[in-house]
């Protein structure tokens, strides 16, 4: 990438081709917007959206990994694809930049290490189980809601040592803030700040009790051992651990959520995977990475700080960009045979958890929870299949994941 002479005058969708892309548009045919960004990165490896205030979306594998490595030129940004003002919610780690992100990263990186994640084993394999048992005799379930929704929430409020009780609550939230319907225009974007506002109150109620209590009369968990992190020598505010544990609602529960929905639906229409999995579970972890590169599921804004150029194409200083994770993965001109499953390909490395100071916190956890469920899951069900007869459908927005997931098996 290199300094560019063009001028605020020069529209952006004459220096960039236009990609025929919804973005934000209503539910749509599970997979159809993996298969629209396979559609324009093959067109070129940066195109132009033109929706809300428009933006240059990033297909490309390696021009991804620039983008994302080059926090300077590209930070992360506040403003909003959709009307461009700036949110209102700061989320920390990951809105922030420079020398504060890194001193965050610095206190929150122990706490999502491998050793840490490791001794969660049992309580997550528990978990799947748990949720297991009460559909299995039924011989069918909506996987996203009775799974894939429920799980990562439950080890989640473990995690943070939060109450079970609000789960119901968290999950209307969840959807709001991170799915909203945009079939309902503006009235969506009010749905989201209201969704938005009560999780934060639910953790401002959370707090104050907390910091009221001794050391030793604290619930155990993350939740409790943040109202003691210091930056810079000085306690965190609670404004700001508002922020942390907002992010971390919305970075932990969804994604995983939305990996486990197009895994299991890439394993329910392969029924050769599928069996291999049942047959040789020692490629689970292979193919828990394998399942992450062919279906990532977050794309991810930045504002450029100054005048610049992506794969020859002139990006000036204030215009927003997207890296596209779920285009990038499945890049052909990075790995062969890209749309393929293959549970013994060797180059395992992938950018679904990003790239560059913001790559995701959460991965070794992430990582652990689809592999246990992989696992767990194929032990009790080992044969399966789509119900054709139901829709599957995904969001369309930012984060992709699907609605709804109709398995079926034998009782
Ligand atoms: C399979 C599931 C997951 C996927 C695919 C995923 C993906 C990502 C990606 C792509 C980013 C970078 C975003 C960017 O470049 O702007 C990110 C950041 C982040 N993720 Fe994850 N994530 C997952 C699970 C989790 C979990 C379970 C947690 C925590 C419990 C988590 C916490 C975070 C945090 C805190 C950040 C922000 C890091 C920073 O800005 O420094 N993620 N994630």
């Amino acid at each position: 990438m290199t300094q560019t002479q063009s001028t605020p005058s020069t529209p952006a969708s004459s220096r960039c081709p236009v990609a025929n892309i919804q973005w934000e548009g209503p539910a749509r045919e599970a997979l159809a917007g993996h298969r629209m960004l396979d559609e324009a990165r093959r067109s070129n490896p940066i195109v132009r959206v033109e929706e809300g205030i428009g933006f240059f979306l990033i297909a490309g594998h390696e021009e991804a990994l620039q983008v994302a490595q080059d926090a300077e030129t590209f930070p992360q940004s506040l403003k909003m694809l959709s009307t461009g003002e700036y949110s209102p919610f700061e989320l920390v780690p990951e809105t922030l930049n420079g020398p504060m992100h890194t001193k965050w990263r610095r206190v929150l990186g122990s706490y999502f290490s491998p050793g840490r994640i490791e001794k969660w084993d049992a309580r997550i394999r528990a978990r799947a189980n748990d949720l297991i048992d009460t559909f299995i005799d039924r011989g069918r379930c909506d996987f996203t809601a009775d799974f894939a929704l429920r799980y990562p929430t439950g080890i989640f409020l473990e995690f943070m040592g939060l109450p079970l009780g609000q789960l119901e609550d968290l999950l209307k939230w969840e959807t709001a803030i991170l799915h909203p319907d945009y079939a309902q225009g503006p009235a969506a974007i009010a749905g989201m700040h209201a969704a938005q506002a009560a999780v934060t109150q639910y953790f401002v109620e959370v707090i104050a009790p907390r910091r009221a209590m001794t050391r030793d009369q604290r619930p155990a968990g993350l939740v409790t051992e943040a109202l003691e992190w210091k930056i810079d020598g000085e306690p965190v505010s609670d404004t700001d651990l508002l922020s942390f544990y907002l992010l971390m609602f919305m970075a932990g529960l969804d994604t995983v959520t939305a990996e486990l929905g197009y895994g299991f639906l890439h394993l329910a229409t392969h029924p050769a995977d599928r069996q291999r999995l049942v047959d040789r579970p020692e490629l689970i972890a292979n193919a828990t990475e394998e399942l992450l590169r062919l279906y990532p599921i977050v794309n991810t804004p930045r504002e450029a700080a100054r005048d610049t150029e992506i794969a020859g194409c002139p990006v000036l200083k204030g215009e927003m960009i997207v890296i596209s994770y779920p285009s990038a993965g499945r890049d052909e001109s990075s790995y062969p045979d890209a749309l393929t499953a293959d549970f013994e390909r060797v180059d395992l490395s992938h950018l679904t958890f990003g790239a560059g100071p913001h790559r995701c916190l959460g991965s070794h956890l992430a990582r652990h929870e689809l592999t246990i469920a992989y696992q767990e899951w194929h032990k009790r069900i080992p044969e399966y299949w789509l119900d054709e007869r139901v829709a599957c459908t995904e969001a369309a927005g930012g984060m992709m994941t699907l609605n709804s997931l109709p398995l079926q098996w034998k009782r």
